[in-house]
């Protein structure tokens, strides 16, 4: 958008390797992104927090929230850690800006953390949830759907519309609402999208069991405009870095003025049921025993273009597998390195093919376009059976069977 931006992070090698142009994260586009910005002398990289704000109009807080052990409430530490040191550091007046997903009511304890440094600056607190999606994030950013800002300060919500003003061209839709309400719509889209999936996954099974096509029963609802086509593929269960934590985080929200999301808590437990249960699918396709079979398993990490583990759904299918004594053989094309942190006893395989090699079954538990190009003949001359969790077309089965 043409703004200076100066990234700060406590982890000092995180910002070595990115001042070698190293990525920590694997995100389609980003390294050619952040070249371009660091040639053109707008993008910069420090681990000195009061370096980096210093003369900053806006301060975005994008540390990580994670699920607190034990009650899955947001963990805010990091948060509250932040705004202290950003409190301590200010040297002109700023608008802070809440990006992390925190729970309703975070903003007004960063305002109050500020207040309390005793920092002599004018401090605004904006939330400013993010929507992007892993794997799409430069496209969701830059041509997002809308964009929600909370607060009351019309200093800060000149800032805000300053700072998206290259959005206008698109005529992405602003969406000035209060801070409680703009952390609030962050958790409900999550949840909403988490419920969207759940349904339709249950709509998968209920397919199965009557005979029925859920990619048609897909299509054909969702060409209504009232449902919308988009979330509505059936898999096995969603994971990842947010939705998991984020259904979570919002039930307990929810049960503290007693006011269940009963729908949400459902959706929690349903997802983690499915995920367990997709191994057994697994087993009883292959006669209900696996007991020195090997099964190649495609895809690894909660889904296509990332090389995030984070609640994949793999976590607990694969290890499910080798407990009922299967071997499995695993290819995934980027986040085989994550997945040998978090699994053992796993063999890694160097492609789609090498992965099922003479195995009894195989599984594709992520949807990397490459798997949806594999070639069918070749994969067939490898007489495994097939279990495909995302791909139900019939011309497909038709094909492999
Ligand atoms: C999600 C939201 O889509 C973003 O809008 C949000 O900003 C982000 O969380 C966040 O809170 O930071 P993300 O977790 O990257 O983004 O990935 P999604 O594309 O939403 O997929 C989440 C899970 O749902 C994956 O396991 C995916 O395979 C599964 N999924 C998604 C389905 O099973 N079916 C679908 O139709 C769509």
């Amino acid at each position: 958008f043409g703004h200076d931006v100066v990234c700060i992070d406590k982890d000092q090698s995180k910002i070595d390797r990115l001042h070698d142009g190293v990525m920590p994260i694997y995100e389609p586009g980003l390294d050619s992104l952040v070249e371009n910005n660091v040639r053109a002398g707008r993008l910069s990289f420090t681990t000195d927090l009061a370096e980096g704000i210093a003369g900053a109009g806006a301060i975005f807080i994008a540390v990580g929230t994670p699920s607190r052990r034990g009650d899955g409430h947001a963990d805010l530490s990091f948060v509250h850690a932040v705004a202290r040191e950003i409190g301590q550091s200010l040297s002109n007046d700023a608008v802070v800006v809440t990006k992390s997903t925190v729970p309703v009511g975070t903003g007004d304890e960063v305002e109050r953390i500020l207040a309390e440094s005793g920092t002599p600056h004018r401090v605004a607190v904006v939330s400013n949830p993010e929507f992007l999606r892993e794997g799409a994030a430069i496209k969701d950013f830059k041509i997002p759907d809308r964009v929600v800002v909370g607060t009351d300060s019309e200093r800060a919500r000149e800032l805000m519309r300053e700072l998206y003003r290259p959005l206008f061209l698109n005529e992405t839709p602003i969406l000035f609402t209060s801070r409680r309400t703009s952390e609030l719509i962050k958790y409900a889209a999550n949840a909403f999208l988490a419920v969207k999936i759940t349904f339709i996954n249950e709509m998968a099974d209920l397919c199965e069991a009557v005979g029925a096509n859920v990619q048609e029963v897909s299509r054909g609802i969702g060409l209504d405009g009232r449902i919308g086509r988009k979330f509505l593929n059936a898999g096995p269960g969603y994971g990842g870095s947010c939705f998991p934590k984020d259904t979570l985080a919002l039930t307990k929200t929810a049960n503290e003025p007693n006011s269940p999301v009963r729908i949400v808590d459902t959706v929690v437990e349903v997802n983690a049921a499915r995920k367990k249960a997709m191994a057994e699918k697994v087993i009883k396709a292959m006669g209900g025993d696996v007991e020195g079979k090997t099964i190649g398993v495609l895809g690894l990490a909660f889904k296509q273009n990332t090389d995030d583990m984070r609640d994949a759904p793999s976590l607990d299918i694969v290890p499910a597998l080798m407990e009922a004594g299967a071997t499995v053989r695993a290819y995934d094309p980027e986040a085989m390195h994550e997945a040998s942190k978090l699994m053992s006893g796993i063999e890694y395989a160097d492609s789609a093919y090498e992965a099922i090699k003479g195995a009894d079954a195989m599984v594709i538990i992520t949807e990397w376009d490459q798997f949806r190009a594999l070639d069918l003949d070749r994969v067939k001359r490898h007489r495994a059976a097939f279990g495909f969790f995302r791909d139900r077309r019939p011309e497909l089965y038709g094909r492999l069977v």
